[in-house]
């Protein structure tokens, strides 16, 4: 779906997540969000917090999974995706810290490896994601899932690309601060969502956007998988959506 104004599509999409959150509640039930980091999702956020303030929307039954963080990575960094949920998203709204779920950036190798297949029980224990939300990076990665990445990969460290630690640079303050790898959720973790809903804003997405929905499925645009998934919505802006 190609919007003029990505404001506009951005309410779009807060208001089908706050009608699953909304229906969930009304069956008794928990609502379990795949979230993501990155601009794209700000105004998704943003529209999500005012409907709390002023609609009395609760999340008292959200459970989230937020699909990756850079390893390593302090939670009270300013560059953490911890640190960005909770600023943009979880400090104000009502869902229960217990229910918050990010990757944790600050595990030693031992450890890490059975932290990422906890993750993965741990979403599959509540049910699955019933929605899940993307980015999409230029390299063509969701989540982190960078080109080579397996159409049956779960949770697990991930290799970061050097085309994503560019454009990551800047809120590093330089290249050499931004990690080398990183926390992901897997391919598999995203296509077994029951909604996958994709984001693309600007003509820089343009490029990566038509290979991504008219190109060949392959692990080198790991987004391409989601041309087999059954209930998928790219919600583009004119720029994203240019090449198409
Ligand atoms: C990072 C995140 C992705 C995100 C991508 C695009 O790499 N790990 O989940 O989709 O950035 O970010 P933006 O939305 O800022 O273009």
């Amino acid at each position: 779906v190609i919007f003029s104004d990505s404001n506009e599509a951005s309410i779009i999409v807060a208001q089908e997540i706050a009608a699953l959150i909304r229906k969930k509640q009304g069956a008794g039930k928990n609502c379990i969000l795949g979230l993501a980091t990155g601009s794209s999702p700000i105004r998704v956020y943003e529209e999500l917090v005012r409907m709390h303030k002023e609609e009395g929307l609760s999340f008292n039954n959200v459970v989230t999974f937020n699909l990756d963080e850079y390893l390593p990575m302090e939670k009270d960094n300013r560059q953490s995706y911890w640190h960005f949920m909770h600023e943009h998203l979880f400090n104000h709204i009502d869902i229960p810290s217990e229910n918050i779920h990010i990757p944790d950036g600050t595990l030693s190798n031992e450890y890490v490896r059975e932290y990422c297949l906890g993750y993965e029980e741990a979403i599959k224990k509540f049910g699955g994601l019933d929605f899940q939300l993307l980015g999409i990076g230029r390299t063509g990665h969701i989540g982190f899932n960078e080109p080579g990445s397996h159409r049956n990969s779960g949770t697990r460290v991930i290799t970061l690309d050097h085309i994503t630690r560019v454009d990551a640079a800047p809120a590093f303050l330089g290249i050499d601060n931004v990690p080398r790898k990183a926390i992901t959720m897997g391919i598999s973790t995203v296509m077994n969502a029951k909604r996958v809903v994709l984001l693309g804003w600007g003509q820089n997405k343009a490029d990566i956007i038509k290979k991504t929905v008219e190109g060949e499925i392959s692990s080198q645009v790991p987004a391409t998988y989601l041309q087999g998934h059954k209930n998928c919505t790219f919600v583009l802006d004119d720029g994203a959506g240019s090449e198409l």
